[in-house]
């Protein structure tokens, strides 16, 4: 059976850091809406203007454009068993049409951990965030270093600072998880699949407690 994995928590709580582990971990495809919008910007795609102007804002990509945009990817033929969300669903109607999805798939969500992590802890997160240009691996200048400054450990290419993570947008990336998101903590309490994780603990610990609990959940 494939396993659907969905990643929640506020902007820089570590999603993307911990979707590294947990896809090797697992064996499932990291499928990032926020990458996937990041790719078709850097190509100059139709899809990534349009998504330039809600991102630098901090705002949301409609959700038709974000849902049709999941459901191609989760069509290819990698995802035939399962995957690993992150940063997707955002709101009630992409939950709705991700499980839509699903269900015309004959499958559906298994586990959705919830990254906590307070508001100022993030500012400090996404201040100190370098990613890398070829493959969105994720640094931190103070909490996880790579090893020369401005290189990727992993691919060797440039480190960048992403332009969403300017003070301003990240006030209003933060705002916008509150009022949008957050309802889906509930929603997924209800469907029961929500995990709890403290983020505020080092990157390891959130990692060995996020595989401890997700193996019971979906093993
Ligand atoms: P997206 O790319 O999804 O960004 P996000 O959700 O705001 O999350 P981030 O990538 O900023 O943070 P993260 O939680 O992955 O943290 P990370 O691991 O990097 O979305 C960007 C934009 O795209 C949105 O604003 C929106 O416009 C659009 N979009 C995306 N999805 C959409 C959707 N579904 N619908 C509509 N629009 C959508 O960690 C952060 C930093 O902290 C790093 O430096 C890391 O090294 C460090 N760190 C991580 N964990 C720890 C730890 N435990 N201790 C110390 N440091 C840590």
């Amino acid at each position: 059976m494939p396993i659907y994995i969905v990643l929640l928590g506020p902007p820089g709580a570590g999603k993307g850091t911990q979707a590294q582990i947990i896809s090797k971990t697992f064996d499932l495809p990291h499928i990032s809406s926020g990458a996937i919008f990041r790719d078709n910007l850097k190509r100059k795609t139709q899809l990534g203007m349009l998504a330039k102007e809600y991102m630098d804002r901090g705002e949301l990509v409609p959700d038709d454009v974000t849902n049709s945009m999941i459901r191609n990817r989760l069509e290819q033929e990698d995802c035939a068993k399962g995957a690993l969300l992150d940063g997707y669903p955002r709101t009630p109607a992409q939950a709705q049409a991700l499980s839509d999805m699903l269900q015309e798939m004959h499958a559906k969500v298994n586990a959705v951990p919830n990254i906590k992590v307070s508001e100022e802890v993030l500012i400090e997160r996404l201040a100190g965030r370098w990613t890398c240009r070829a493959e969105g691996h994720v640094y931190h200048e103070k909490y996880n270093p790579p090893r020369t400054p401005g290189i990727c450990d992993l691919d060797g290419s440039e480190l960048y600072q992403r332009d969403d993570d300017k003070a301003e947008t990240v006030k209003n990336r933060i705002q916008v998880y509150f009022q949008q998101t957050m309802p889906l903590i509930d929603y997924y309490r209800q469907a029961g699949n929500l995990i709890e994780v403290d983020g505020a603990k080092s990157i390891d610990q959130v990692g060995e407690e996020l595989i401890a609990a997700l193996r019971k959940a979906v093993l």
